[in-house]
């Protein structure tokens, strides 16, 4: 069922759909979602639901969520709060629920929580008897505006961030926009990271948008962030439309990636947030793209402005040796047959990737950043 099936729902939320055919599926954002069977109901098609969440988004959310779910056979998997277990061990844990519980292939998975817990509740559902259902209910800004959507799943291994995972599509991402009253501000600040990617990338007009409202963002004003969200969730759901497995367009929303999952890799996992490291990455790029000559020096300043307005690093740590960078950055999924693709600015709302820039550009940023901080901008 698409997001035609919600037209009855209640309540003033703002829907839209990811349109992939037979698997298509509805974004629903707003307040007072979580706790309504109505938003649920549509998308569970057996008896059987287990909630994965974990040990912080659990006690906020999980007696609303399990109260919408009366009627079905609802299990719980608690699982430790932390990128540093997003990993293969932690994982485990939703498998042994699911078999100790005799958990069939009706089952449907319900991800509450951050990008953590959707990413790997959606890796188990792909998993799980070669694939069950899974609902998204994303908790925090992040994976309201980029995680939850577009069916990316999978875990960290030690030597490469999200290196092991499928792509598995949701049956419905369900974003009540009440649970980010509970974020922490840093947290808040690594979604807006992710939002500014979407204007960065392919909207100029949202990137000013942004500029514009800034501080009622910052001030969690309700009708900025559910403007912000979906036309967020608009910008990832036409790109996913577009290219679901990565073929070409999708890799654009990596803007700030490879530097960032280099960041979250050489830092170890949790030190930076994803959102802090896809910033500085961001801003890395911008500097890199400038170097090219491909992006003017006054659109790195205005990226490096936003990104510092909401409170988010826009330098890398000068922990990482140029050396250190190269073999991190060597470990990303857009190197093919072992040339590096980078997504790069041609201006603000104009992103490209490609394995076609010159090497020394690169180097140069690596060196300036690995001694010291980023000076152009
Ligand atoms: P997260 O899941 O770690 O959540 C951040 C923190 O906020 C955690 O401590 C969490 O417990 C807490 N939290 C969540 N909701 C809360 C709430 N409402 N109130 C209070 N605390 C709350 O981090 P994230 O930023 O949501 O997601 C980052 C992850 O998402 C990374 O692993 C990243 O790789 C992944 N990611 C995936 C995709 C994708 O397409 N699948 C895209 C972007 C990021
Ligand atoms: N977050 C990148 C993607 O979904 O493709």
């Amino acid at each position: 069922m698409g997001a035609k099936g919600l037209a009855a729902a209640p309540g003033d939320a703002r829907w839209l759909d990811v349109d992939l055919g037979a698997r298509s599926y509805p974004i629903v954002i707003g307040p007072r979602l979580i706790g309504d069977p109505a938003y649920y109901r549509p998308y569970i098609r057996g008896r059987q639901v287990l909630v994965v969440s974990n040990d912080t988004v659990a006690p906020l959310y999980l007696d609303a969520v399990e109260a919408a779910l009366a009627g079905f056979d609802c299990h719980r998997v608690i699982l430790p709060d932390g990128e540093q277990y997003k990993d293969l061990g932690t994982l485990n844990r939703i498998f042994d629920t699911l078999l100790t519980a005799r958990m069939g292939r009706d089952v449907t998975l319900l991800a509450l929580g951050g990008g953590v817990v959707g990413d790997m509740a959606g890796f188990a559902a792909a998993c799980y008897q070669r694939g069950v259902d899974f609902i998204q209910v994303p908790t925090t800004l992040l994976a309201q505006v980029d995680s939850s959507v577009g069916g990316k799943t999978g875990v960290n291994h030690p030597l490469g961030k999200n290196m092991i995972g499928a792509f598995h599509q949701p049956r419905a991402v369900i974003a009540d926009t009440d649970t980010l009253n509970t974020l922490p501000d840093r947290e808040l600040a690594a979604g807006l990271a992710e939002v500014v990617k979407y204007g960065l990338i392919r909207d100029a007009g949202f990137f000013d948008w942004l500029e514009v409202h800034r501080e009622r963002l910052l001030a969690r004003d309700a009708g900025a962030l559910a403007e912000a969200i979906e036309r967020s969730c608009r910008n990832k759901a036409e790109v996913v439309a577009a290219d679901e497995r990565e073929a070409g367009q999708r890799a654009l929303l990596n803007l700030g990636h490879t530097f960032g999952h280099a960041i979250e890799a050489g830092m170890g996992y949790g030190a930076w947030l994803h959102g802090e490291a896809v910033a500085a990455g961001m801003v890395m790029a911008a500097e890199l793209s400038a170097r090219l000559g491909w992006l003017d020096i006054a659109d790195v300043a205005r990226t490096r402005r936003l990104l510092a307005g909401f409170g988010l690093p826009v330098d890398p740590p000068t922990d990482l040796s140029e050396a250190r960078w190269l073999e991190l950055m060597a470990v990303d999924k857009k190197v093919q047959a072992g040339r590096l693709r980078l997504v790069l600015l041609r201006g603000i709302g104009a992103a490209e990737v490609t394995a076609d820039f010159d090497p020394a550009a690169l180097r140069g940023l690596l060196e300036a950043v690995s001694g010291a901080a980023v000076t152009a901008g």
